[in-house]
């Protein structure tokens, strides 16, 4: 009997990182293809991912880059749909929040081809910020509804979705268990920079809400100037272009204990985060990755989709400079997380769920 053919559709960073435990599991069972939209192309934001994570590569790259979201949305939108309506898929799979996933949701929706979405129910509850449209409309086409968290779960609940719920669990969680000691040793980021373990911030920053607007931007860099660690900031493209058109590098540039840096790849990131004093970050990603290697976040936002994390180590600071410097006074102590649910790997629980589905169609 011919195996089903799974396809995963991806652009995005965090969408690599998601991606590399599932598709070991997905290997063997069924026939996995990955669709790469293009929508993150630098090196350092793409291949360096499917390298380190040892991803195979994707059978088709799309090659969209940039964009405003309508445009970029529209052109990934039709050409999945031509792939689609070319190559057997019995099943596909979209990841997280990103344009990509939206795109890849509607076009396999359209043709009836079953959606399973990894990380469903994550709300901000901020109308209009544009992952939170795409995470709506992609949990509203989608068939199985993979729920890292319990509030995840509360969320579908009360929009009334009647597909399948799946408490899966967080496969981010489940590549860090794995990578946990690699991560650990890797000193190559600190060393470069003559960073010492638990003495320096790690920054992040890329959320349109903080980076789009000038005056949010200069709170940014009037927030990096009052800070009296040491801080690595790995600057994202998005956040890099808008610096120079607001003519704020140069300012950047003259701050003594700031360590500005090229966007670094899975094992820098985490290696950083891990051994950072505290990290700061608008990203869903990092704020988890970090609590779960032990070093306390401050959210550069006034809310998060990962509820749980407040309390357990993760403070949401905005820009507000004052609150900053009140949290590095007093860090909030992280707690520790499992990345199993009930005894089981969340890709382990996400494959045969797909298994089942498809059994019962
Ligand atoms: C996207 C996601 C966001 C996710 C983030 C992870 C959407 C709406 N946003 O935001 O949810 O948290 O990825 O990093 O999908 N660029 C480059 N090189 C690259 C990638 C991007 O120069 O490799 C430039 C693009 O040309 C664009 C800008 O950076 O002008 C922003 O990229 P885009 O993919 O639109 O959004 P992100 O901010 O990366």
């Amino acid at each position: 009997m011919k195996k089903p053919v799974v396809i995963s559709i991806v652009g995005a960073r965090p969408q690599f990182v998601k991606l590399a435990p599932l598709a070991r599991a997905l290997a063997g069972r069924f026939r996995h293809i990955i669709i790469h939209t293009g929508q993150h192309y630098d090196d350092n934001m793409s291949q360096l991912f499917f390298r380190q994570l040892r991803l195979p590569k994707p059978g088709i790259n799309l090659a969209i880059r940039g964009g405003t979201h309508g445009a970029m949305t529209g052109r990934m939108l039709s050409a999945i749909e031509k792939i689609l309506m070319k190559k057997r898929s019995d099943f596909v799979i979209v990841y997280g929040d990103t344009n990509s996933t939206l795109a890849g949701a509607l076009a396999a929706a359209k043709l009836s081809i079953p959606v399973g979405h990894v990380e469903a129910g994550m709300r901000s509850f901020v109308d209009d910020m544009p992952e939170e449209i795409n995470r709506r409309l992609t949990d509203h086409v989608s068939q199985l509804l993979f729920c890292p968290t319990r509030a995840s779960m509360t969320n579908l609940k009360k929009e009334g979705i009647r597909q399948t719920l799946i408490n899966s669990g967080d496969l981010m969680y489940e590549l860090l268990y794995d990578s946990h000691s690699k991560i650990k040793s890797n000193l190559t980021t600190l060393k470069k920079h003559d960073l010492s373990p638990g003495r320096f911030l790690l920054l992040t920053a890329h959320r349109a809400a903080n980076v789009d607007s000038s005056e949010n931007l200069k709170q940014l860099v009037e927030l990096i100037e009052s800070l009296t660690w040491p801080v690595l900031f790995p600057v994202h493209p998005r956040t890099l272009n808008r610096l120079k058109q607001h003519r704020l590098m140069s300012r950047l540039c003259k701050i003594d204990h700031l360590v500005i840096s090229e966007p670094l790849g899975y094992l820098d990131t985490l290696s950083a985060a891990t051994h950072a004093g505290a990290v700061l970050t608008d990203s869903g990603g990092l704020q988890k990755e970090a609590l779960f290697m032990g070093t306390p976040v401050l959210t550069l936002r006034d809310e998060t989709e990962w509820v749980e994390t407040v309390g357990r180590g993760n403070r949401l600071v905005g820009l507000d400079t004052a609150k900053v410097l009140r949290a590095l006074k007093r860090l909030p102590r992280v707690r520790k997380v499992s990345p199993m649910v009930n005894g089981q790997r969340p890709s382990r629980i996400i494959t045969s769920s797909i298994k089942r589905f498809l059994r019962g169609r």
